[in-house]
């Protein structure tokens, strides 16, 4: 069987704690089912940083261009605050998603029935809540030229930041959600500010357009962000899949992560056009939480977003469906039983460590996949 090449990047803060949880299940699926998983390691955000003085190595990113799929755990915390803007720790994630081209980011926010309590809103609003967020993740304000703070001589400084989206860069990622909505509830809603911004009237013509030429069998609806906001939190289950440019999908994706109770819940994916030849996409699956410096180290991080994220890894880049659902099935089953890390903990629960944690789901996903 051919190799399958994972370049595991674990980062700073809880990342490290968060991929020795899936380290163990490749571990496993390599033992008990020949899953053929070969695995490299390296260096990003301010690890990398204390070690080449620069928040990825060119060393890595070769490593990380090569492999059919990236890990990536977390980047930054307060010991980097201070380190020149472009060595900063993001420095590292936003150089990857650039180079490797991860165009579409794929959020899906789901709420585990075990959970509904644990969400800031009503549990009867965030129930069954299954939301998918595209953000288009390699555009928008995040790359536009000019970037830059200007000094303007009279004591005045400008800083500015350029929001700039081209015909393509849109058509693909409208494609993305409209491939995504047929194999869930067939519904898509754009947002955009098409009422202050003309990379916003652009967005809403060419998602149109793309629509009614190749997607009109899909279900499509246009919002304001602003208003598309307020419709997440007002009744979150009015959406399927929601397609956005990388600001907003950076907002958003974080209101609807809070929905489902826990940003340390949700995993995601960033995937690349696939290749002409072989199909395949380049692609990098991350946490949505941060590396949250607070509780690094104490080993009570919650590894689900982390290991959620190697399940989206299974589906997406080696169509291992049966894996993944098998995956996502023993997180669930987990909660079930009332196994909680501390910020998810509920009354009644027994509250246990990242490791415990980790322990419990390849248990689970043991038992499934038998
Ligand atoms: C995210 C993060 C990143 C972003 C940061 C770490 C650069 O907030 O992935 O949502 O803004 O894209
Ligand atoms: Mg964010």
């Amino acid at each position: 069987m051919t190799a399958r090449n994972l370049f595991l990047l674990p980062g700073d803060g809880i990342g490290p704690e968060a991929m020795g949880e899936v380290r163990k299940i490749i571990a496993y699926m390599n033992e008990a089912m020949n899953a053929g998983f070969v695995t490299d390691e390296g260096l990003v955000g301010g690890c990398a940083y204390d070690a080449h003085g620069a928040a990825i190595s060119e060393a890595d990113m070769q490593k990380a261009l090569a492999a059919d799929a990236v890990l990536f755990g977390a980047v930054g915390g307060p010991k980097w605050d201070s380190v020149p803007y472009e060595v900063r720790p993001e420095a590292g994630l936003l150089r990857l998603r650039k180079d490797l081209q991860l165009f579409a980011n794929l959020r899906p926010a789901i709420c585990y029935p075990a959970l509904s309590a644990a969400s800031s809103l009503k549990p009867e609003l965030v129930e069954g809540l299954d939301i998918l967020i595209i953000r288009e993740l390699t555009g928008g304000v995040y790359f536009g030229e000019p970037k830059e703070i200007i000094d303007l001589g009279n004591g005045q400084k400008r800083g500015i930041d350029t929001q700039v989206y081209d015909t393509y860069e849109i058509e693909r990622i409208a494609g993305v959600a409209f491939e995504m909505a047929r194999t869930r509830q067939n519904r898509v809603c754009s947002m955009e500010k098409r009422n202050v911004m003309k990379s916003g009237v652009l967005w809403n013509q060419v998602v149109t357009e793309t629509h009614k030429a190749k997607y009109s069998d899909v279900q499509l609806e246009h919002m304001l962000a602003d208003a598309g906001g307020m419709q997440l939190v007002r009744q979150p289950k009015q959406f399927d899949v929601i397609v956005t440019d990388n600001l907003f999908g950076d907002m958003l994706s974080d209101v609807a992560a809070m929905l489902t109770g826990s940003l340390g819940m949700l995993p995601s994916a960033s995937l690349g056009a696939p290749d002409g030849k072989t199909g395949k996409r380049k692609a990098l699956y991350e946490p949505v939480h941060g590396s949250a410096p607070d509780i690094a180290g104490k080993g009570i991080a919650n590894p689900i977003a982390m290991i959620a994220s190697f399940a989206m890894c299974l589906r997406y880049s080696f169509n291992l469906v049966k894996e993944a659902d098998d995956l996502e099935k023993a997180i669930a089953n987990v909660l079930d039983k009332g196994i909680r890390t501390g910020d998810i903990m509920a009354d009644g629960a027994r509250q246990v460590g990242t490791v415990e944690m980790g322990d419990a789901i390849l248990a689970e996903f043991k038992t499934l996949s038998a």
